[in-house]
């Protein structure tokens, strides 16, 4: 069975920040090979571990640039990014123990449709609350930082967040 994946970079994946969207734009080729080598776990496992370690990197990237800006570690944004973690790992185990593609197979539209979601919620969050204190990546400093006085923050920053 070959799925080919539907989602490709689109300018609305777009975030005008160099790093976070280079991030973004190899996870979906990563996925796109992924879902065009799904004939057996020989081809699909070795792909699913590059787009596993991407992943870890993408993900401690963005949490390095909230932790950067004055964000909680606990923030919502940080706690989806270790649900979906978590999933991949559990789905990595599965497919070594049980040689069974079954769940990679459902998990990879999953994080088709969880990918933009989640870069239009909290990542786009992200990068606003990066612009607005002056956060350079490359140096790490900020031009426009938060008073001390204000706490650290726990929300991704998004509307949709209580
Ligand atoms: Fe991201
Ligand atoms: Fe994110």
């Amino acid at each position: 069975m070959n799925t080919s994946s539907p989602l490709t970079w689109t300018d609305e994946l777009t975030l005008h920040q160099p790093q976070i969207d280079q991030t973004h734009q190899e996870f979906i080729d990563l996925m796109k090979e992924l879902s065009l080598n799904m004939q057996s776990c020989d081809s699909a496992l070795p792909i699913y571990q590059r787009l596993l370690d991407h992943t870890e990197a993408h993900f401690a990237m963005e949490e390095g640039f909230m932790a950067a800006t004055g964000f909680a570690p606990d923030n919502c944004h940080s706690k989806q990014h270790a649900m979906v973690l978590d999933l991949m790992r559990q789905v990595l185990v599965h497919t070594h123990a049980e040689q069974d593609l079954e769940p990679m197979r459902n998990l990879l539209p999953e994080l088709e449709s969880w990918l933009p979601a989640h870069v239009d919620m909290m990542d786009a969050a992200l990068v606003f609350h990066m612009n607005q204190v002056g956060f350079d990546p490359v140096t790490g400093t900020l031009s426009h930082p938060p008073a001390p006085a204000e706490t650290a923050i726990s929300s991704c920053g998004s509307a949709n967040c209580g």
